[in-house]
């Protein structure tokens, strides 16, 4: 027997008694007569004493030892001298008498401490050290909780769990698929799944009317904090079911993990309409932690010789409250920030209404007071606070100012992580107008039903239908999207088409959900929820790196592993693909 303790359960209670314990050496402090070693497993800390008086050449090797050594002890629970209040396992300690070194280890490249000292890349290289750190574990353990609650939710509502297949033909959820060569069909190539969506439709024409799966999903798109090409979904799917079907079976399953893991009891959650939430918060996934709702001046704003808002399709603004003691070079910053590439801004106007009730803005010179009183009563704002306006074409000032909205929030504190605020946006067009291809598509997948009293829009104004679509936001995140799906086959060949599908190409690549859309399709819809996304949010965090054991780098690599790398000539024969030259470097770029 290796242990009969774990390094987190020793209290007050278990004084006296003899135990066996393993662990990783945390460090430790030779005091002459005494040596203290703090043994560390996944439960926690205990604190381990060597007594030079009782056993000296025990003491000996004790003080041999190195952070990350890996060690078996026995020995008596005692109270601890100096109580640790910081640890659970503060009251006691554990007086050696036997100590095996089970192994040794080299110096770790980086402190194993809640804070280390190791960049990103060294911890990812060196993974299995940065698992041992508690934010990295906590984070595992959290996601294996939720993962846990999901299921018993799910189960308890009567889904059933089906695999569906990773090595399948190519579906278009909007990025790129990754690529699988077939050995035994030369030429020829697998695509991973960038979701189940298809597998899931033809699980409800197969009668399994209530579907999940917690799945890897593989997209190649460019990465950022919330993005990994292969990820996690909880994707789900039900039959016989309408939109506010799955708004409530689904919103059941955030309520019970925000309760169940959080401790948090959320009520209804709010519903918006994607127009709305342009309009309202320039995003179709607004944080609504906060308020700073855009309000729209484009009226109040013209003809007054300001060429910038006489020019503007858009003039729109928001409130902050006891924004007016920003500094100048608060202020100043903000322009900045606006200005920049990312947020795209030309300008930044302030409107400050001082707590004596004077107005100051930053456009004096072309607004009088009584103009800019109008500014003030429409933005609803109190003496001591600012109003930051921006103008211009609508599409990009909403973009722009949005994320002037993002900033100032996190600037002044509103984006708690312990605080979630989840919504529905509902709604979606179903079609979105690409410029660069000069084509529609889909904006959420092609399967994706249209409103029915929208159909008969599809010839004469694609653009402005709507879909059966929403998206489950927490905090300024998309956590989660569905739709109702088209279950006729007219239909979805008409869909096809507006995306530019011929008939032949969509009889190649989705030939199969077609046919089986004649043999009885039950009506159906579903979501999908971003499961790493929702381990981050629910950890407290927005970059979803931490949530996932081994995660790739920005730019896509394995650093532990060094993926993805060369095959061999062999391989690549065998696959019946074309040789490379292996020595030629470039193409190994990191
Ligand atoms: P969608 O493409 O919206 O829908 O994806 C669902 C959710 O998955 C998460 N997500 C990602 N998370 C991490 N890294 C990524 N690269 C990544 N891409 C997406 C997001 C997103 O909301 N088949 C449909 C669902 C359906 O219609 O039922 C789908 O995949 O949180």
């Amino acid at each position: 027997m290796y242990r009969t303790v774990n390094n987190g359960e020793l209290r007050k209670e278990h004084i006296g008694k003899n135990v066996l314990m393993c662990g990783w050496v945390q460090k430790s402090r030779d005091l002459g007569g005494m040596t203290f070693v703090d043994i560390r497993d996944r439960y926690g800390i205990t604190q381990l004493v060597f007594n030079m008086d009782n056993n000296a050449s025990l003491c000996e090797s004790a003080r041999q030892l190195g952070r990350e050594d890996v060690i078996q002890i026995y020995g008596k629970v005692i109270a601890r001298a100096s109580v640790n209040k910081q640890i659970l396992t503060g009251d006691i300690e554990v007086e050696v008498e036997k100590l095996t070194i089970l192994n040794k280890s080299k110096t770790p490249p980086f402190t194993i401490e809640d804070s280390t000292d190791g960049g990103d890349e060294l911890r990812m290289e060196y993974r299995y050290l940065d698992i041992r750190r508690n934010p990295i574990k906590n984070n595992i353990l959290l996601r294996a909780k939720i993962s846990s609650e999901t299921r018993k939710y799910l189960d308890g509502a009567g889904f059933c769990e089906v695999e569906t297949p990773y090595l399948i033909k190519s579906t278009p959820e909007g990025a790129r698929d990754f690529i699988v060569p077939s050995r035994m069909n030369k030429n020829q190539f697998y695509a991973l799944p960038q979701s189940p969506q298809t597998f899931k439709q033809l699980l409800m024409v197969g009668g399994i009317d209530k579907y999940y799966q917690i799945v890897k999903c593989f997209r190649d798109e460019d990465l950022r904090a919330d993005r990994q090409p292969e990820f996690t979904q909880i994707d789900c799917e039900m039959a016989f079911v309408e939109q506010e079907d799955i708004l409530n079976m689904f919103e059941g399953l955030i309520v019970h993990l925000l309760k169940t893991i959080k401790g948090i009891k959320l009520s209804k959650f709010p519903r918006i309409t994607y127009e709305e939430a342009i309009k309202r918060y320039g995003t179709d996934k607004p944080d609504i932690r906060f308020d700073m709702e855009f309000v729209e001046l484009t009226d109040l704003c013209k003809k007054n010789n300001f060429i910038v808002f006489d020019n503007a399709e858009l003039v729109v603004g928001f409130n902050i409250k006891d924004g007016a003691s920003f500094s100048r070079k608060e202020i100043d910053k903000l322009i900045d920030f606006s200005k920049t590439p990312q947020v795209g801004a030309k300008g930044l106007v302030y409107c400050k209404y001082n707590y004596d009730e004077t107005i100051k803005s930053s456009v004096d010179k072309f607004f009088s007071k009584n103009d800019l009183t109008k500014w003030v009563t429409k933005c609803n704002s109190s003496p001591g606070d600012l109003i930051l306006i921006m103008a211009g074409e609508t599409k990009d000032v909403r973009k722009s100012l949005s994320m002037l909205r993002l900033h100032i929030a996190e600037k002044i504190g509103l984006r708690d992580p312990k605080v979630f605020a989840p919504l529905w946006v509902l709604d979606f067009p179903l079609l979105e107008w690409d410029e660069e291809s000069q084509r529609y598509h889909a904006m959420h997948h092609p399967f994706t039903a249209p409103k029915p009293d929208d159909v008969k829009k599809l010839h004469s104004d694609p653009g402005l239908v709507k879909a059966n679509a929403y998206d489950l936001v927490i905090n300024g995140n998309e956590i989660g999207g569905g739709s109702i799906r088209i279950h006729n086959k007219n239909l979805q060949s008409q869909m096809f088409k507006h995306l530019g599908f011929t008939d032949k190409e969509a009889k190649e690549q989705f030939g199969f959900l077609m046919n089986a859309f004649e043999y009885g399709a039950p009506p159906h819809g579903g979501v999908a929820f971003g499961f790493d996304r929702l381990c981050a949010i629910m950890g407290g965090s927005e970059s979803i790196r931490d949530f996932i054991a081994f995660p790739k780098n920005n730019s896509g690599r394995d650093i532990m592993l060094d993926a993805p790398s060369k095959i061999n000539n062999e391989q690549l024969d065998e696959l019946g693909l074309k040789k490379i030259d292996q020595n030629d470097s470039s193409r190994n770029t990191n």
